[in-house]
């Protein structure tokens, strides 16, 4: 019988010094296959905006794209805890829209939400999400959807004053109920201090050694996406050139008549 993963493993792993595993996943095979490798939490990120549908920025994306990716996903999946990546302006305008969009992820299948960027409106929103029985994981340093805001992809937390602001900001989530933060592109040693003094676990994307976790999109991991590859994802394959060659030796034998061969027919 399998134990499904759920946020007060990650928080025990965290007490007991073990790391735990993040990849995003979009579609049912993946998310099976990720499952069944042991990754410990199978993230339906927005970054899908920009890997699976060829988008130039996670604005793009729609409450009803994630839903459909959710719902693939969370199909394919029986151990990881499943969470998603709630899009842009899907929880920015207000309360009741955020919870009712958030609430149809778990519907369909995810087991939390990730919500990006802090204020007051998004302390009150985890609050709110958490006494309706919707996990959040928070998400600091760059934020993605902040693009515009921070004006471009910048390193954040340089600087000491800067460090602490994000963890003052990290412990008010941790006090309203997020069950884990993601420190995305931050220097290690600020990371470091920040995941030192929480008690939720940090999950690192760039942001070095000492996080309880890393995650990373698995289409860099499988070396899949080839567009842009950030500094801190590690290729693990070449799954790009391995679907061109097959497509080639397909196209090959098509055109040569070798497909299909006789025990391919009815
Ligand atoms: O969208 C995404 O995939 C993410 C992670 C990489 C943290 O937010």
């Amino acid at each position: 019988m399998i134990k499904k993963v759920n946020i007060n493993t990650l928080k025990k792993l965290k007490e007991s010094g073990e790391k735990f595993s993040v990849l995003t996943a979009y579609d049912f095979s993946t998310a099976k296959y990720l499952d069944e490798a042991g990754i410990d939490v199978i993230l339906i990120g927005d970054s899908l905006a920009m890997v699976a549908l060829g988008y130039e920025t996670t604005h793009s994306i729609s409450v009803e794209e994630m839903k459909i990716f959710t719902k693939a996903v969370a199909k394919g999946v029986n151990r990881a805890l499943v969470v998603t990546d709630m899009p842009f302006m899907s929880y920015h305008c207000d309360i009741s829209e955020g919870i009712r969009n958030c609430g149809e992820m778990l519907r369909l299948g995810a087991n939390a939400v990730k919500i990006e960027g802090y204020s007051d409106y998004i302390l009150d929103l985890v609050k709110r999400l958490n006494d309706s029985g919707i996990p959040v994981m928070a998400h600091l340093g760059f934020t993605p959807q902040f693009l515009n805001t921070l004006g471009g992809y910048k390193i954040q937390a340089k600087t000491k004053e800067a460090t602490d602001k994000i963890l003052e900001q990290a412990e008010k989530l941790q006090n309203v109920g997020a069950f884990s933060l993601v420190l995305e592109m931050i220097p290690e040693e600020s990371a470091k201090y920040i995941t030192e003094n929480l008690k939720i676990p940090t999950v690192s994307c760039g942001a070095g050694r000492y996080c309880d976790s890393q995650v990373l999109v698995s289409d860099d991991v499988f070396g899949k996406y080839s567009e842009f590859t950030p500094k801190f994802a590690r290729k693990y394959g070449d799954m790009r050139a391995l679907i061109v060659e097959c497509a080639k030796k397909f196209d090959s034998d098509v055109k040569n008549g070798k497909f299909p061969a006789e025990n391919e027919v009815f």
